[in-house]
């Protein structure tokens, strides 16, 4: 059994005092986008000029007195972020008409700018392709030439790291890595620069009214990059938490998290999350090991069979890295009706990772002699007998306790 803890702070994550320097191993997060009306607000009531800019028809300085506000936001995450973690920011540029002057405001440059400027290595970027399908998504002079603008169909995930490569130096260290490995087949997706395929591969945990006007991103986002850039175990922040979704993804990843949200006002939507959370993360863990399972069972094996089997499955995996990934069923989330959430994974192996819904189809095959190297080429896999129904061999290596430290 694994524990994780989560906790929310309402308040500006300008100062995040209770993140104690050095201590975060992975930022996941959204600010509030300058420059798009829903946020004037909140930005306007955190920092000087931004109204006055906005109603005298100065764009560009309503977009740089914006950024201040969240300029404050980068410097405290970069303080709190370990050495060799990483920031993973998800923004969007804006278009606007100001003072009768249409532009576009590169949010995803200012920030970029910002990170570089505070000591941020940036590393190569996602462009997260949305589908729009709004009928009048052309804007400016239809037809006529050349007055046409490009509509906004993407949006970025800027990736950064702070410092140098992330060190792995205990055996603990060592053994939580390999446990939190991915499949080969979600590397050659995960690591794509364009993700075009965030629509449709999870279902919602929050309707589409309350994503939208809480500019919440999809449950997929935020747990694709935290088992991208961290391990079972290490632990996140959102400063800009919203709904919640970073929290919600982490508990789903079994890691901890801390989230700051300056509108105590979404707090109801944050436990309902939570209370809804356990179903609908095994559900995304089972569709991630069925769809292994039928990666395997639809590929063409290896001349000489499959080399590598997983330790805790027991179904063939393409590379001696994925041997011990073990993907932690959700047990149960427990909060206390306010800000501190406790999770409880289970360590046990997975017997039966029948989907519930979406469109998986039928029961993947569960047993070894359907999807394994004996049905495959008729012989064993590394020098054991294969067959059997999965589980955890007896020799399998016990994951290692998680240690809990969170911030107060
Ligand atoms: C784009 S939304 C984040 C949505 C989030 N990713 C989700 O999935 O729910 C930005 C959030 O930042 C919050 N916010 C704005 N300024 C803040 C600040 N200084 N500190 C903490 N939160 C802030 C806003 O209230 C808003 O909920």
């Amino acid at each position: 059994m694994t524990q994780t803890l989560h906790r929310i702070y309402f308040k500006s994550a300008a100062r995040m005092a209770e993140a104690p320097s050095g201590r975060i191993d992975l930022i996941v997060t959204s600010p509030p986008y300058p420059m798009i009306e829903m946020w004037d607000e909140i930005l306007a009531g955190q920092g000087g000029g931004i109204r006055g800019a906005l109603a005298t028809g100065k764009g560009f300085a309503a977009f740089e007195a914006m950024h201040r506000v969240l300029d404050a936001v980068w410097d405290e995450a970069y303080r709190a972020l370990k050495p060799g973690g990483f920031a993973c920011i998800n923004i969007g540029d804006a278009t606007r008409t100001i003072g009768g002057e249409f532009a576009l405001y590169p949010n995803h440059a200012r920030i970029l700018s910002k990170m570089v400027q505070i000591g941020f290595t940036p590393l190569p970027e996602i462009l997260w392709r949305k589908q729009t399908n709004a009928p009048n998504k052309f804007m400016g002079s239809g037809m006529l030439p050349a007055g046409a603008y490009v509509t906004l169909e993407h949006e970025f995930i800027l990736i950064l790291r702070k410092g140098g490569k992330r060190e792995f130096s205990t055996p603990d260290e060592k053994a939580g890595r390999r446990r939190g490995a991915f499949f080969w087949e979600e590397r050659n997706q995960w690591f794509s620069d364009v993700w075009m395929d965030l629509k449709g591969v999870t279902q919602t945990l929050f309707d589409a009214k309350t994503r939208q006007r809480s500019g919440a991103f999809p449950f997929e986002l935020p747990y694709r990059l935290i088992n991208m850039y961290s391990t079972v175990g290490d632990l996140v922040l959102d400063p800009f938490a919203g709904i919640g979704t970073t929290m919600l993804a982490a508990m789903a990843a079994a890691r901890n998290s801390v989230g700051y949200e300056l509108d105590p006002g979404v707090q109801a939507q944050i436990l309902a999350g939570v209370d809804q959370l356990a179903p609908f993360a095994n559900e995304r863990i089972n569709r991630r090991l069925a769809g292994h399972v039928r990666f395997i069972a639809e590929r063409e094996p290896p001349k000489g069979g499959y080399k590598h089997v997983n330790a805790h499955y027991g179904f063939p995996v393409i590379t001696s890295q994925e041997k011990e990934l073990l993907l932690n069923a959700l047990e149960s989330v427990r909060h206390n009706g306010k800000d501190t959430i406790e999770a409880v994974h289970s360590d046990r192996p997975q017997t039966d990772f029948e989907t519930t819904g979406g469109k998986t189809g039928s029961r993947p095959p569960m047993d070894r002699k359907t999807v394994g190297r004996k049905t495959v080429d008729g012989k064993t896999v590394d020098g054991k007998t294969v067959g059997g129904k999965l589980g955890r061999p007896k020799n399998a290596e016990k994951p290692a306790e998680v240690q809990l430290s969170l911030p107060d």
